[in-house]
């Protein structure tokens, strides 16, 4: 539950404003210390002075004033906000924070601020299905900001569609989930990314991972309350804050730090995609091509099984879930491996699909329990899956 935090909630120009003066007296009512900023436009809409008879507190709306010279504002609150919530969240300010603009009050403390940022947006749906907001809505996700799926409903204009701002206890319901503490005490392992098998100093065999699934579980299990260790390769977006990261380039590497991380953890999460061979012999030097020499042949060795590894010597209180990522046969795969590997989960996904492979922000899985029990998911984003996948955790260790 989001409760005994110092919120930030910046309010941004949308019709929709109405329902967050609502939002703002539910999130006080938990016992939050609500701080609101606000943007030229939705002044227009209601007077500061609504928000700050609320919440009891100063409404920031200028940068350039300064009330107490001792300090500036903006960055004050900035870091000194836990949860930064923008609600309504226009076109406008979603491309403003995916780009790193800040022109005014609101953008400008949202560039300066550390703290874990959620956004609802609300708009009109062709606002909302436009290329360049849904290219802006990813880069946020990317950039590890947690985005709420709007509504779909009667809109201001008149007709219904998606993009509608949800109702504010769904909206506090959502944010309470984020905070449940179900690991609170627990220390779990996570892996991400690809890995990188040298064949020189310049050159190497990897694949298509992104990170962002094992990254989305580590944010979870974070905002779970877990102490995170996260083990990660090559990804292509932002690691997150609050977990401890060990970077590592090959599955040598992974092998290493996920065994010393897992020997005193509650949980392994192996998300990351492992090589299954490597080069045997790594060139000290650049490989050069000759005259004489039309083929190159390089030689494979088998790279160790992490999860079959460490699976081996689990103990009963420790729980395993690792990933089958096929293009056929999907589930007798999986099946297979959840018993060679010796896991209590396996999430298998069908990476032939582009909706939902390698690099995609969705993902559809099918669980599979040690006891056969199998759960299709919705097709969902990687932040939904995730928060599945660590609840099923939470369930297996208790
Ligand atoms: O056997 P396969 O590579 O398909 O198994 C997938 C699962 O096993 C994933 O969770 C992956 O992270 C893990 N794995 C591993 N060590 C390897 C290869 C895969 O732990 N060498």
């Amino acid at each position: 539950m989001l409760k005994d935090k110092k919120i930030t909630l910046y309010v941004t120009g949308s019709i929709a404003i109405y329902k967050s003066l609502i939002l703002a007296r539910l999130l006080i009512k938990n016992g939050n210390e609500v701080k609101v900023v606000m943007t030229e436009d939705a002044q227009k809409f209601i007077s500061p002075l609504t928000f700050q008879a609320l919440t009891k507190n100063e409404v920031l709306t200028d940068v350039f004033v300064e009330n107490d010279p001792k300090s500036i504002s903006h960055i004050k609150t900035a870091d000194d906000t836990d949860v930064a919530i923008i609600a309504p969240a226009t076109a406008n300010i979603i491309a403003k924070m995916a780009n790193g603009i800040a022109d005014d009050m609101a953008s400008t403390t949202l560039l300066a601020t550390q703290a874990p940022k959620f956004v609802i947006p609300s708009m009109n749906t062709h606002m909302l299905d436009n290329p360049a907001t849904v290219r802006n809505l990813r880069q946020l996700s990317d950039d590890g900001i947690t985005i709420m799926e709007t509504a779909n409903g009667l809109l201001a204009e008149g007709y219904t569609g998606k993009g509608r701002f949800p109702e504010p206890e769904e909206i506090l319901n959502w944010l309470d989930s984020f905070f449940e503490a179900p690991l609170a005490g627990k220390n779990i392992v996570v892996t991400a990314g690809g890995t990188k098998e040298r064949i020189d100093p310049v050159r190497y065999i990897s694949n298509d991972s992104s990170g962002k699934m094992g990254i989305a579980i580590a944010r979870a299990a974070r905002n779970a309350g877990a102490n995170v260790t996260l083990v990660v390769g090559s990804v292509s977006v932002k690691l997150p804050s609050g977990v401890k990261i060990l970077k590592i380039e090959s599955s040598t590497e992974l092998l290493e730090e996920t065994q010393k991380a897992f020997s005193s953890a509650d949980a392994l999460i192996m998300s990351a995609a492992v090589a299954d061979f490597r080069p045997k012999r790594v060139v000290d030097h650049k490989i050069k091509k000759t005259a004489d020499n039309d083929n190159l042949s390089i030689e494979l060795v088998k790279n160790p099984d992490i999860l079959k590894t460490l699976g081996s010597n689990k103990q009963d209180n420790q729980v395993m879930i690792g990933f089958a990522a096929e293009t056929n046969d999907l589930i007798e795969n999986a099946v297979k491996k959840i018993k060679n590997k010796n896991l209590d989960l396996i999430v298998a996904n069908d990476v032939s699909d582009k909706r939902i492979g390698f690099n995609s922000n969705d993902n559809q899985v099918t669980y599979i329990f040690k006891d056969g029990k199998q759960v299709k998911s919705e097709l969902a984003s990687k932040d939904i899956i995730a928060k599945q996948i660590v609840d099923i955790m939470s369930q297996l260790l208790n």
